[in-house]
């Protein structure tokens, strides 16, 4: 069978020293976790935290801590990717939903405002596709209650807000380095705290089992340097079971620390970390200007910042013309959203303690969000059919 030609949403760079260095650990080389740790806490302000096998394990380390005995409620965005609605499940927290505003792809300050003032005990926020979310509007509310942000910076990499990337802004911040994120180790993730205090407590709550050597996150990661580029990701994307480029929802599993595999393949993303986030936060920027003014979301940044652009999103209307244009899209890379907003997600409607105040931009992003691609395998040929693709489609 031959690979027809076929773009990536969304990806990183794993390279084969990475591969390398993530063998000699499963064989047992190499692997300094509290340095590691030591590094991402320095880069994001923070005192310290713990590392996972995943971004959704540290959510649910996060969420569970923050919502303490009483179980939350916890304020989570109704539009966002269904791994939150799983570390809500798995941390067993009960959950308030807030809408996001298509303008900014933040939270609408009105309704946030309105479940804090129902008894929310905790924040969370997230950088939807690298977009910087105002957290300093959001401390402010939250510090008139006293209660923490947790800033989702999962897909966050190459962001900036107030001269700091983002992730550092949050009292935790939780990281993803799985694949299509803008740090990749095949897997893994982290918890940050801003407080020494949060930190040790987070230590000696001891939520995480332990992480083992990792050869599962290696094949993971050998899987991903063979199959992911264009010339070879039709094969992935064409087997159903892997679900490649479909947002589904997966149950909770307990969390578990990172691996000595990811701990090794991660020190080596975060050696090319700034370099690879420029080159998209530039492309972003161009798609984004490129863009119609009617399709653009998330163009109206907080002061000062900067998006890192996983991918560009943009507005593609509902209807039959959207089929046809995804239709076309898709082999170069273009995607849709999440199809559902959390607010309609059922899995998580035994945890809402409410039904949903008012969750109408996250439907209209789940209806209309597309995202167009920022990653370096573009070639001077996709380009060319992406910026035609939005002049007819758009
Ligand atoms: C915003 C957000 N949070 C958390 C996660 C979970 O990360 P992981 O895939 O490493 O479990 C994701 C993954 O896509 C995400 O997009």
């Amino acid at each position: 069978m031959i690979a027809v030609r076929r773009q990536l949403p969304v990806h990183s760079r794993l390279t084969v020293a990475q591969l390398v260095r993530g063998a000699s650990a499963v064989l047992g080389a190499g692997v300094h976790p509290d340095r590691l740790l030591a590094r991402l806490a320095s880069r994001h302000s923070a005192a310290g935290g713990l590392g996972t096998a995943s971004g959704t394990m540290a959510l649910q380390v996060a969420m569970r801590f923050a919502a303490g005995p009483s179980r939350g409620p916890i304020a989570l965005p109704a539009y966002a990717c269904y791994d939150l609605a799983t570390a809500a499940i798995g941390a067993d927290v009960r959950v308030l939903l807030y809408d996001v505003d298509p303008q900014t792809l933040g939270p609408d300050m009105d309704t946030l405002r309105r479940i804090v003032a129902a008894g929310a005990r905790a924040i969370v926020v997230v950088h939807q596709y690298g977009v910087p979310v105002d957290v300093p509007a959001v401390r402010a509310l939250a510090d008139e209650y006293g209660i923490p942000v947790i800033e989702d910076a999962a897909q966050a990499v190459g962001g900036v807000l107030e001269g700091r990337p983002l992730g550092s802004h949050g009292d935790l911040a939780i990281f993803s380095f799985g694949r299509g994120k803008g740090m990749s180790a095949a897997g893994g993730g982290a918890v940050l705290a801003r407080a020494h205090a949060d930190v040790a407590m987070l230590a000696a709550l001891s939520w995480t089992g332990p992480g083992g050597a990792g050869a599962g996150d290696l094949l993971r990661g050998a899987a991903q340097w063979i199959l992911g580029r264009p010339s070879t990701y039709s094969l992935p994307a064409a087997l159903p079971f892997l679900h490649l480029g479909e947002t589904i929802y997966h149950a909770p599993q307990p969390a578990r620390a990172w691996s000595r595999a990811v701990i090794a393949m991660l020190d080596g993303a975060l050696d090319r970390v700034d370099a690879e986030s420029a080159r998209r936060r530039t492309r972003g920027a161009h798609w984004q200007g490129r863009v119609p003014a009617r399709a653009r979301l998330g163009s109206h940044l907080p002061a000062g910042s900067a998006a890192g652009y996983l991918r560009l999103p943009c507005r593609l209307a509902a209807g039959a013309r959207r089929e046809e244009a995804l239709a076309l899209g898709l082999p170069l890379g273009i995607a849709p959203g999440y199809p559902k907003a959390l607010a309609d997600l059922e899995t998580l409607a035994p945890s809402l303690v409410s039904s949903p105040a008012a969750a109408s931009g996250a439907r209209e992003l789940a209806a209309t969000l597309v995202t167009l691609p920022t990653h370096d395998l573009l070639m001077a040929r996709d380009l060319t059919a992406i910026e035609r693709w939005i002049d007819d489609r758009l």
